[in-house]
């Protein structure tokens, strides 16, 4: 699958199939993760695998949807703002982006494998912790089930290209 084929094929996937997920499958998409960029490489992200089966009460706890608990994983990628880097110039801490980045390396690298995903920003943070047993330099930033899909995507809707792009002229 090219580039362009895999980022039309990804879409958020809101019902699962209870199917194991394949140790290497899980393998490449972690290693996806660990290879993407970040700011300064201080890659100042972490990613917890959760199986579902073990987790079902506290995981519903921090996201609602029946869909969250269909998967045999649900991943959270969190930020480590400790380890991030800064920029000098207004104090701008990197973690959310190195996670954010990180984030969808897993939701392309998991498309390509022929995984769903969902990103999920709506979680209970408080709660994402406690179940977690976040030590106090993680901070939640997505989590997504990681599994196969029992669903179809739809249409995708999307601003056409001329207004998201802006072109500046030099003068
Ligand atoms: C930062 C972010 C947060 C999101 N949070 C949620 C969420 O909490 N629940 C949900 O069902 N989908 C969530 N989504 C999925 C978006 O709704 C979805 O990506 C968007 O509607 C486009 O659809 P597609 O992913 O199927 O192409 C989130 C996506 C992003 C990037």
């Amino acid at each position: 699958m090219s580039f362009q084929e895999l980022a039309k094929a990804r879409y958020s996937v809101r019902a699962y199939r209870p199917d194991p997920v394949e140790d290497d499958k899980l393998a490449r998409v972690l290693e996806a993760a660990r290879l993407a960029p970040s700011a300064a490489n201080r890659q100042a992200f972490r990613i917890v695998v959760v199986s579902t089966a073990a987790e079902k009460d506290g995981l519903r706890r921090i996201y609602g949807r029946d869909w969250f608990v269909q998967a045999p994983l649900v991943l959270c990628v969190c930020a480590v703002p400790s380890e991030a880097w800064v920029r000098k110039a207004d104090g701008w801490n990197a973690a959310e982006v190195d996670a954010t980045i990180a984030m969808t390396h897993v939701v392309l690298a998991a498309a390509a494998e022929g995984l769903g995903t969902c990103w999920i920003a709506a979680f209970d943070p408080a709660a994402a912790r406690e179940v977690l047993k976040l030590p106090p330099d993680l901070v939640p930033s997505a989590f997504t089930p990681l599994g196969y899909a029992a669903d179809a995507p739809g249409p995708k809707k999307r601003r056409p290209l001329d207004e998201i792009v802006r072109r500046a002229s030099a003068k």
